[in-house]
């Protein structure tokens, strides 16, 4: 397993440009599924999560294939007729990535049915589908749990239109139920649904595809059923949360980086919390400047569904808490074991008090290096944050949980000075 080592205390500056969003394309390859034909994705990450998909996606029959050159951020989803596809997620892919159940929807949709692998839990929770097979059985599905699998199939030939109200903002759960509800007959609205960027990128890539989705954004979805989709043709939009990566590690080694392509409305809280820590942040054409003060000001945070400050940057915020000036009080409330970094953060010298879902972090001047376990993946880039700005060396090991979700993150991060390099197994 492959590490990265970084010698900290490097002052961050230059440009560095933001790949598209692993949590859009993933949804965004799967809904390819709900049209035959060849789809097309742009500016689709270099990602391990996303080989997973295409191997899901290739299992079941479909073409799978990233341009080449110029064009290596574009992926062609090649999808047969209904006879030639075998509409199975099995469990030895769902469980390495649990992004795979978002292809329950489009083959109920499409296919009328659909055994896709229980995903089971993860480091950071339990992570249940509960949400995702009830919207399914209220738009007509059958479910049934056996072996491990869920084993879906429309009660009639076409799915139907239902009223859906989520219990809990569930991002993947209103996904699947979008791709779902597009080619049922009749009328899908759903409420309390999630509001992520994400989800609105889905959206438009599905309308532009034949479908009538409005509200996507907001938390209440209305989609109008169709007979069927064309294809899609499809811009990825950039991945907010490598971007909000790269605004911290610039505020916490003091520097000056540009960070192209960032989207400030993708971000605000982030960028709020940021500038309330004393860091200088300026939106301009096409990304974001931020300037990292001497030292950071703690801030409390509390995580939500978006538009709030979203749980895939609280272990990367953990670390600018960590070397901040005074205590802030860090509330993770959308997953239930979201520290896993907190163990790893205080062999580098941090000062956090885990209770429940609350986390105390009082701020120290310097974070020593040390060698550190990866876990999870936002975990990992929090390590990687701390060797940046920690005194001395820092070997961050089993950094395959980094390459799910950050493409080649030391390339990144050493074109703008830091002293980072991987080291192969
Ligand atoms: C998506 O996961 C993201 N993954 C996660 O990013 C992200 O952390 C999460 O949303 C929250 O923003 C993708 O988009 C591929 P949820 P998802 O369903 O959809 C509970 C990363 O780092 N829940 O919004 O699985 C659940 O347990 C990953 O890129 C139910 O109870 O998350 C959690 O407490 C990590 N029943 C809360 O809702 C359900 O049926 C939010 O989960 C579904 C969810």
């Amino acid at each position: 397993m492959d590490s990265i080592v970084i010698k900290g205390g490097k002052r961050l500056e230059g440009t560095v440009k933001v790949s598209g969003a692993k949590n859009a394309a993933l949804p965004l390859l799967a809904s390819s599924l709900l049209a035959e034909g060849a789809s097309t994705f742009r500016n689709v990450p270099e990602l391990a999560d996303i080989a997973t998909m295409g191997k899901l996606l290739s299992s079941m029959g479909c073409g799978f294939e990233r341009g080449t050159g110029r064009k290596s951020t574009s992926i062609t989803v090649t999808v047969p007729p209904a006879a030639d596809l075998e509409p199975i997620a099995p469990y030895e892919l769902v469980k390495t990535m649990r992004a795979s159940v978002l292809v329950l929807g489009p083959l109920v949709a499409r296919y009328g049915k659909a055994r896709v692998s229980l995903p089971g839990g993860c480091a950071i929770g339990a992570r249940p589908i509960d949400q995702h097979l009830m919207g399914l059985e209220k738009l007509g599905a059958t479910i049934s749990l056996e072996h491990g699998y869920v084993q879906a199939k429309a009660r009639s030939r076409r799915l139907t239109g239902a009223r859906i109200n989520f219990d809990v903002a569930t991002v993947t759960g209103t996904e699947n139920l979008i791709m779902a509800a597009a080619l049922a007959k009749g009328t899908t609205v759903l409420e309390n649904a999630a509001r992520e960027p994400e989800v609105e990128d889905l959206a438009r890539s599905l309308n532009a595809m034949g479908a009538q989705i409005e509200g996507a954004g907001t938390d209440r979805i209305e989609i109008q059923g169709v007979d069927s989709l064309q294809p899609a043709d499809h811009d990825v939009i950039p991945d907010r949360i490598e971007a909000g990566t790269f605004l911290v590690a610039a505020a916490i080694t003091g520097g000056d980086v540009f960070v192209e392509g960032c989207v400030p409305d993708h971000l605000e809280v982030v960028i709020e919390k940021l500038r309330e820590a004393g860091a200088l942040i300026e939106a301009r054409d096409g990304g974001v400047r931020v300037r990292g003060p001497k030292r950071l000001k703690a801030v409390d945070v509390k995580t939500q569904p978006f538009p709030g400050f979203p749980t895939d940057m609280q272990a990367q915020l953990m670390v600018a808490m960590a070397v901040a000036e005074g205590s802030s009080v860090v509330t993770e409330n959308v997953f239930e074991n979201r520290y896993m970094h907190v163990q790893e953060l205080s062999r580098m010298g941090a000062n956090i008090a885990v209770d429940g879902k609350t986390a105390i972090v009082k701020g120290s001047a310097r974070l020593s290096g040390a060698p550190v376990m990866a876990t999870d993946l936002r975990a990992s880039a929090s390590l990687v944050l701390a060797g940046l700005c920690a005194e001395g060396t820092t070997t961050v090991q089993r950094v395959y949980h980094l390459d799910r979700g950050y493409q080649r993150i030391e390339k990144k991060l050493r074109a703008l000075g830091a002293e980072i390099r991987r080291v192969k197994a």
